[in-house]
């Protein structure tokens, strides 16, 4: 069957990305999290938030349904190599987005530094399993922050 959606980089649509990443984080993730990690989230993912980060460097890419013209997929990086967000919309879950956002990420790093050989990630409690199929390993204990639980993972990257 064909794709129903394209992948490029974020270009200013921060209203609709941030709105899409809350209606999934309140379904996946909130119900992990005490009140303090819910609200330190939602500010991180305010689309002026979203805007800053991006105009400081880090990269974003979106997976968009061109038949709706809607995103359902985001991945936003920090370099030299860490994923900061991942979410892809419950109706287009085991399809492959997440894993085709990742590659573009790491193409990205790699640009920046041919040498670079892992990728790491806060993993949030329900993702672990989805992150480990796509090659992560645990690189230190379950940890919270501002009410944020994750466990830390890294990929090694192989060309
Ligand atoms: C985690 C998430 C990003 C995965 O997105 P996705 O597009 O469904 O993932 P993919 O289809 O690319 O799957 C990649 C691999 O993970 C596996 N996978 C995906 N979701 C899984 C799950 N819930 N449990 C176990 N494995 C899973 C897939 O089977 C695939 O493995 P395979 O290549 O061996 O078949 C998505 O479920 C999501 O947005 N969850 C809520 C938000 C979240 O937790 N984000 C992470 C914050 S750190």
């Amino acid at each position: 069957m064909q794709k129903r959606w394209t992948y490029r980089k974020t270009s200013g649509e921060y209203e609709t990305i941030s709105a899409m990443i809350e209606s999934v984080f309140k379904s996946s993730i909130a119900p992990l999290y005490p009140p303090e990690g819910v609200s330190f989230f939602l500010d991180y993912i305010k689309p002026d938030k979203l805007s800053a980060r991006r105009a400081g460097g880090n990269i974003s890419y979106l997976a968009v349904d061109h038949t709706e013209n809607k995103p359902v997929g985001f991945i936003e990086g920090r370099t030299p190599s860490h994923i900061c967000l991942l979410f892809v919309d419950e109706s287009c879950r085991k399809q492959g987005i997440a894993k085709t956002l990742v590659s573009h990420l790491i193409r990205h790093f790699w640009d920046k530094d041919p040498n670079l050989k892992a990728i790491t990630v806060h993993a949030s409690p329900n993702a672990v399993e989805a992150y480990a199929a796509m090659g992560f390993v645990p690189d230190g204990k379950e940890s919270v922050e501002n009410g944020i639980r994750y466990l830390p993972m890294k990929k090694k990257l192989t060309k």
